[in-house]
């Protein structure tokens, strides 16, 4: 269970910065943690989520600023802090020659747990996983989706106040990802703080609280999903696939309507426009029969208001 003797922001960063090479990856970024909430950290690759979090959990000394963890100096206090942390990485970091179980006593052992009287702990772990049957099997043999669960199951062994993880289901199937996030809403019920790094919009606006949209290194905004779209996009889009002249069609539509849209974007021949009133705004573009292979009247979502801020549409930005 976690400490309940911590402090209400469990993460606090000021004017962070990373420099590589004399080059800001993460650029004067503020943003906080509370306690008990999921914070994610959403962005293309390349944004910087992986540096922020290498800061947070010590792999990344950070070059300027101020980061508070726990009420603790990020770089002076980076082992103490250590303790109370859970992370999953990107890759894993699993060892592939050892069974399940081998993998979750020598993390034990690394926290200087002694597995005999903690074999109970790292059963119930599994268990909580849905990893118990297996715990013989060895890691080069395992799913995807499985060393995900088990590098999860191994984060939870210090009982930690916080959890990061980072990019928890990239690279996994959809039902894959789905049991991990089954997982993580199980654990996010334990009080557990967490916080998260994706460039999955779903999973964003399914697990997290709270988000913050970060890009090349800036943060743009952050906000609950549900605000951050309605601050940035209102509750509908209708999109127009343009079969010609999407610019001049564009400054047709919004300037006919000004009082109608509280936006738009073209992205190649797609125009976005954003609005209070969908099916108002449908009939008045129907009337000005713009040329459309396909017409989509919609609820917006956090896509559109990473499309508003990026001027990038995050489906299909580049993701390693
Ligand atoms: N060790 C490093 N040395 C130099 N540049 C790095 C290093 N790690 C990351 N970067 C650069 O920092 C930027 C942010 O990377 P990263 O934090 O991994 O982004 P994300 O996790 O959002 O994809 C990228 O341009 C990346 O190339
Ligand atoms: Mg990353």
């Amino acid at each position: 269970m976690p400490e309940t003797s911590f402090p209400d922001k469990i993460v606090v960063a000021r004017d962070l910065i990373k420099r590589y090479n004399g080059k800001a990856v993460v650029n004067a970024v503020n943003f906080h943690v509370h306690r008990g909430e999921c914070f994610g950290i959403l962005g293309p690759n390349g944004a910087g989520k992986t540096t922020t979090v290498k800061m947070i959990y010590g792999l990344s000394p950070i070059s300027a600023g101020e980061l508070i963890i726990l009420d603790m100096d990020a770089n002076r206090c980076s082992r103490e802090i250590r303790k109370h942390l859970g992370v999953v990485s990107q890759d894993n970091n699993l060892d592939p020659d050892l069974t399940i179980w081998e993998n979750m006593v020598m993390f034990a052992r690394y926290y200087g747990l002694q597995p005999d009287r903690t074999g109970e702990h790292l059963g119930r772990l599994l268990a909580f996983m849905d990893l118990a049957d297996r715990s013989d099997t060895k890691v080069e043999t395992l799913s995807g989706g499985m060393k995900r669960r088990l590098a999860i199951a191994r984060s939870l062994i210090n009982n930690p106040t916080l959890l990061i993880l980072d990019e928890p289901t990239t690279g996994l199937d959809p039902q894959a990802r789905h049991l991990v996030w089954q997982q993580l809403r199980a654990i996010k019920k334990q009080q557990i703080t967490i916080l998260l790094t994706t460039h999955y919009l779903e999973e964003a606006t399914q697990l997290c609280d709270r988000i913050m949209i970060m890009d090349q290194g800036h943060i743009l905004d952050e906000g609950t999903p549900e605000n951050l779209v309605s601050k940035h996009v209102g509750p509908a889009v209708l999109e127009l696939g343009l079969k010609g002249e999407p610019v001049s069609w564009e400054k047709r539509i919004t300037t006919s309507y000004p009082q109608l849209l509280k936006g738009s974007w073209l992205l190649g021949n797609t125009l976005y426009l954003y609005t209070d009133n969908g099916s108002r705004l449908l009939q008045e573009v129907q009337n000005m029969e713009p040329p459309c292979y396909y017409h989509n009247l919609r609820a917006t979502n956090l896509e559109d208001v990473f499309l508003k801020l990026t001027g990038k549409d995050l489906k299909n930005v580049d993701v390693v």
